[in-house]
C-alpha cells in the first residue's frame, strides 16, 4: 500500500455536532533486531523485528467534539491526570502533522488521557506505547465519524501502524501481537510505511518472559531521533543496514523453528551492536553502566553453567531486559535474585511476550 492510501477521503467539514470517547490499551515493544538509522518521513533505514510486551502500556482515552464551526484543532492533554503542557505541545504538533489522514482534526476538540503502566525512565519505550494508543484512538474516532471506514481490521491496524509511524518508528509495531516486523524485507510483501504481524513462530515463543532490571532511572543522554541521525555518518552504517537485512530472514526461520539459542545469540548481538554504533557515532555515545556489564556476564555464565536459555537484551540505555521462557521459571529464580542487587531499589518488572493492543472502556 502507498502513502496515499490512509489519506483520509471524508469531508469533515460537513459534520455539525459529532461528539464521543474512545480508548486504546496498547503495548510497548521490544526490537530483536533493531531499527538504528531514518530518513525522510520516518522511515526506517533497515527492517526491524520487535517482542510486543504484555505488562507495560500506555492506556489511552480521547474524547472528541467535532463541530464543522470550529477552524482549528483545540486540545487538552492529561498526562497520569495532570494537565502536561510539554506533551500537548508536541501532540499539537503531530495532529497538526497528520490532517491529512484524519481531517476531523482541524475541526475538533480532543480531550486526550494517557496513563503508563510503567515508571518513566524505566527503559521501555514509552513513545512506542503512548503514540501507538493514540493513533489507535484517532482511527477509531475517524471509524465513529466516518461510519466504520476503517471497519475491516487489517486496513484499521495497518492505518493505526502507518500513524504509530509517523509519531515514533518503534511505535508501529506495537499494535500487533507477539511479534512484528517494519520496513521492506527483500521481495516479501513488506513496507517501510507500516509493520506487520508476524505470522508463524514456534510455540516456545508464546511462554516467553521479560523481567526488566533497572540500572538506572536517570533520562536517557541521547535521544532516538539524535542517535538514528547519527547513524548518517557512522563509519559502519553501511555493513549494519546489510546485516540487519540479512538478520530479518535469518529471524524469522529462527522463530519458525524455535531455536532458542539461535534466537538469544542474535538477540545478544543485536543488543551489544547497538551500543557499538553509538559508541562509534561522532559524537559518541557510552550508555551502558558498569552494572549493565556486571548483570550481562552474569547471565552468561549462569546460562552456560546451568545450559538454561536466559538471555539479555537493551535498548538505547543501560536497563537490562532478561530473556527466559515459562518452562525454565524456577530454575532463573534464583538468578533473578541475585541480580537485584543491581536493580535501582532492587526494582525488577516482569514481563512477557503480549497479544498487542486492544480496545478499552
Ligand atoms: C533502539 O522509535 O524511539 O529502540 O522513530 O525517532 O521515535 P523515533 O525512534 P524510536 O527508536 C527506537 C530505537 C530502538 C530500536 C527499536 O526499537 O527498533
Amino acid at each position: 500500500m502507498k502513502d496515499s492510501e490512509f489519506i483520509s477521503t471524508f469531508n469533515a467539514s460537513n459534520i455539525q455536532n459529532s461528539s464521543g470517547r474512545v480508548a486504546w490499551q496498547s503495548p510497548s515493544n521490544l526490537a530483536i533486531v533493531k531499527y538504528w538509522g531514518k530518513y525522510g518521513q520516518q522511515l526506517p533505514r533497515n527492517p526491524s523485528i520487535s517482542i510486543t510486551l504484555s505488562e507495560a502500556f500506555t492506556q489511552t482515552s480521547v474524547e472528541f467534539f467535532v463541530d464543522k464551526y470550529r477552524s482549528k484543532l483545540e486540545l487538552e492533554f492529561y498526562f497520569e491526570g495532570k494537565e502536561n503542557e510539554s506533551f500537548k505541545g508536541r501532540i499539537t504538533k503531530y495532529l497538526e502533522g497528520i490532517e491529512s489522514y484524519f481531517s476531523f482534526i482541524p475541526y475538533s476538540k480532543l480531550i486526550i488521557n494517557s496513563d503508563n503502566s510503567f515508571p518513566h525512565s524505566s527503559g521501555i519505550a514509552s513513545s512506542a506505547s503512548s503514540m501507538s494508543a493514540l493513533a489507535l484512538c484517532l482511527c477509531e474516532i475517524e471509524n465513529n465519524l466516518e461510519n466504520d471506514k476503517n471497519g475491516n481490521e487489517e486496513f484499521f491496524l495497518r492505518k493505526a501502524s502507518y500513524i504509530s509511524r509517523l509519531g515514533s518508528g518503534s511505535a508501529c509495531r506495537s499494535v500487533y501481537p507477539y511479534f512484528a516486523s517494519w520496513g521492506k524485507i527483500g521481495n516479501e510483501d513488506s513496507s517501510n510505511l507500516y509493520a506487520s504481524p508476524v505470522a508463524e513462530f514456534h510455540d516456545v515463543f508464546k511462554t516467553l518472559r521479560n523481567d526488566i532490571l533497572i540500572v538506572s532511572a536517570e533520562e536517557k543522554s541521547v535521544s532516538s531521533t539524535k542517535g538514528h541521525q547519527l547513524m548518517e555518518e557512522n563509519p559502519y552504517a553501511k555493513t549494519r543496514f546489510e546485516q540487519a537485512n540479512n538478520r530479518v530472514f535469518e529471524l524469522k526461520s529462527i522463530l519458525k523453528e524455535g531455536n532458542l539459542s539461535a534466537f538469544g545469540e542474535m538477540l545478544e548481538s543485536e543488543a551489544l551492536t547497538l551500543h557499538a554504533l553509538m559508541m562509534a557515532s561522532d559524537p559518541s555515545y557510552l550508555l551502558i553502566e558498569p552494572k549493565t556489564i556486571k548483570v550481562i556476564n552474569e547471565i552468561r555464565s549462569f546460562r552456560k553453567n546451568e545450559n538454561i536459555p536466559v538471555f539479555f537484551s537493551l535498548d538505547a540505555g543501560p536497563n537490562v531486559h532478561i530473556i527466559s521462557f515459562e518452562k525454565d521459571r524456577a530454575a532463573i529464580e534464583g538468578l533473578i535474585e541475585n541480580l537485584r542487587e543491581f536493580a535501582i531499589g532492587g526494582k525488577i518488572l516482569n514481563d512477557s511476550i503480549g497479544f498487542g493492543a486492544k480496545k478499552i472502556e
